[in-house]
């Protein structure tokens, strides 16, 4: 199903309100695993950058940043999220498997990825790429949800499908009650 930006932001926005109850805030993750990095260096590769969290914060930092993934409407949500946080002009959104990274041998002082292995179903060639792409005493910045994180967003997941499934109800009703006027 393809959404509106508009319903992409209200999405997003819903969602981050679901994890901040269940005791998780998605913009501080981000800031902590950015400031896991000993030292930063620029430029920056996010990859699998989806909503672009880290992306911007990275940008954040002063770091021009290439964001790549496969996915469209991640990357328009990510320019959307990283243009209302006045940072759009520090990423550029490029559209790539990372499993073939075009860029050159050594082309980034830091190559990012959080919460990607997961999507993998075979992590070594986007690791190799990587490796190839960041330069001679840059940093590789890789971060996973653990255990606990794959139950958060399992219970944020539930949380959402059962509101579909009230909504959808609350539809039905009216929709049977106006069908008997
Ligand atoms: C859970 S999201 C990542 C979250 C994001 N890194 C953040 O910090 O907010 C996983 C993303 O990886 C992307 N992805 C999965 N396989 C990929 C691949 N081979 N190349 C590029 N992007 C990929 C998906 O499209 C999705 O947007």
């Amino acid at each position: 199903m393809t959404m509106t930006p508009e319903e992409l932001l209200r999405a997003f926005h819903a969602r981050n309100v679901e994890y901040l109850r269940l005791g998780h805030d998605r913009l501080a993750a981000a800031r902590f695993v950015v400031d896991a990095a000993i030292e930063l260096r620029g430029p920056a590769l996010d990859v699998g950058t989806g909503k672009g969290l880290l992306a911007i914060e990275l940008a954040r930092r002063g770091l021009e940043v290439v964001s790549i993934d496969v996915d469209d409407q991640e990357r328009g949500l990510a320019r959307l999220l990283a243009d209302d946080a006045g940072l759009a002009s520090r990423i550029t959104f490029e559209d790539g498997n990372a499993a073939k990274l075009p860029y050159a041998d050594g082309r980034f002082g830091c190559v990012a990825m959080t919460d990607v292995l997961h999507h993998l179903a075979d992590p070594h060639p986007v690791l190799r790429e990587m490796a190839r792409v960041v330069n001679v005493g840059g940093i590789l910045l890789i971060a996973e949800f653990d255990e606990q994180g794959f139950e958060l967003v399992s219970r944020v997941h539930r949380a959402e499908l059962e509101q579909d499934r009230k909504l959808m109800a609350r539809a039905t009703a009216k929709f049977l009650v106006k069908g008997c006027m």
